[in-house]
């Protein structure tokens, strides 16, 4: 399957951009692997006929709508997202006739029709810094994900309205559970995703995205860590931050937490995409071009 992918990469003229939840024998063949925002500037800086996109599909839209000159593949295309699930274009586009005068910030994760009627977008890696550029006598409606709005709040102190949307995989994290773990742990330290609810975050010693794990975990003097995301997560730091232990966050129910659409992508229908050039992000050119604009916004503000 390896050799398979290597030969079709080539064939192709494709690469392939995996997320830091992908299954390891995923993110072992891809080019890049890492959070949503380092995927998005990736995706629209690659000179790639072809991108394999081994993530969920928002983040294929994504990649389709900063670069869409490429043939963008997503190996299963119900891949989706339970937090893009939560916001609706139809009742956002109706909220916003309601109050005409608020900025929306859209965190990356919803739809490209979604996107299309914000006025940025930003992603776990930068949100604070993209709700700060907003000038303070503005009113701000957060979507889709509250708890991540929660946790912009406080970092920034900006009063947000928030849309009561949420990631199911993050939701299962509890205070209980993390509690009991870090007792039988004491010199761990806790590290949350902001897509958990705030009675986990309040424990934690830092939240961050994605990518920000690692740097903090290789340069902390600790030496374990309790892993509060997906348990994906826990392959790249293996990887990159040897001589460490990482133990990955439990719910009330079990070990550890997986998102079973990131799991949807496998060697095999990664293989399948690339040799038969399908399944492929489409997006109408109207809702492109008015999802771009935010997007280009975040890209500027950067991380
Ligand atoms: P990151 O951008 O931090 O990788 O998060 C993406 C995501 O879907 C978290 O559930
Ligand atoms: Fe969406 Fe949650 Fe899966 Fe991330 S972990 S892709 S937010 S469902």
């Amino acid at each position: 399957m390896i050799d398979r992918i290597q030969k079709l990469k080539k064939q192709r003229n494709a690469v392939i951009l995996a997320h830091n939840y992908q299954v390891p024998e995923i993110q072992d063949v891809a080019d890049f692997v890492g959070d949503s925002l380092g995927l998005a500037y990736h995706a629209r800086d690659t000179t790639a006929d072809v991108i394999l996109f081994c993530g969920v599909h928002f983040m294929a839209e994504t990649a389709k709508i900063v670069n869409p000159g490429k043939t963008v593949l997503l190996p299963d295309l119900t891949a989706g997202c339970s937090l893009a699930d939560s916001c609706d274009a139809v009742a956002l586009a109706k909220w916003k006739t309601e109050n005409p005068d608020v900025v929306v910030v859209a965190y990356i994760n919803c739809t490209a029709a979604v996107k299309a009627l914000t006025d940025v977008i930003c992603t776990s890696g930068n949100a604070v810094k993209v709700v700060n550029s907003i000038p303070k006598e503005k009113r701000i409606l957060f979507v889709p994900d509250q708890n991540l709005g929660q946790w912009v709040m406080a970092q920034t102190g900006r009063e947000l309205i928030l849309w009561p949307g949420a990631c199911h995989v993050h939701m299962m994290f509890t205070h209980k559970a993390i509690f009991q773990l870090r007792q039988q742990h004491p010199a761990a330290k806790i590290v949350a995703h902001p897509e958990c609810v705030a009675a986990v975050r309040m424990l934690a010693d830092e939240v961050c995205s994605t990518e920000r794990m690692i740097r903090y975990c290789r340069t902390s003097p600790a030496k374990e860590f309790i892993i509060v995301t997906e348990v994906g997560m826990l392959h790249r730091l293996r990887k990159e931050v040897p001589g460490k232990i990482f133990i990955p966050g439990p719910t009330d129910t079990c070990n550890c937490s997986e998102c079973p659409y990131m799991k949807k992508n496998t060697l095999e229908n990664a293989v399948a995409a690339l040799e038969n050039l399908t399944p492929e992000i489409v997006l109408t050119e109207e809702i492109r071009h008015r999802a771009l604009t935010p997007i280009e916004r975040m890209l500027m503000i950067g991380r």
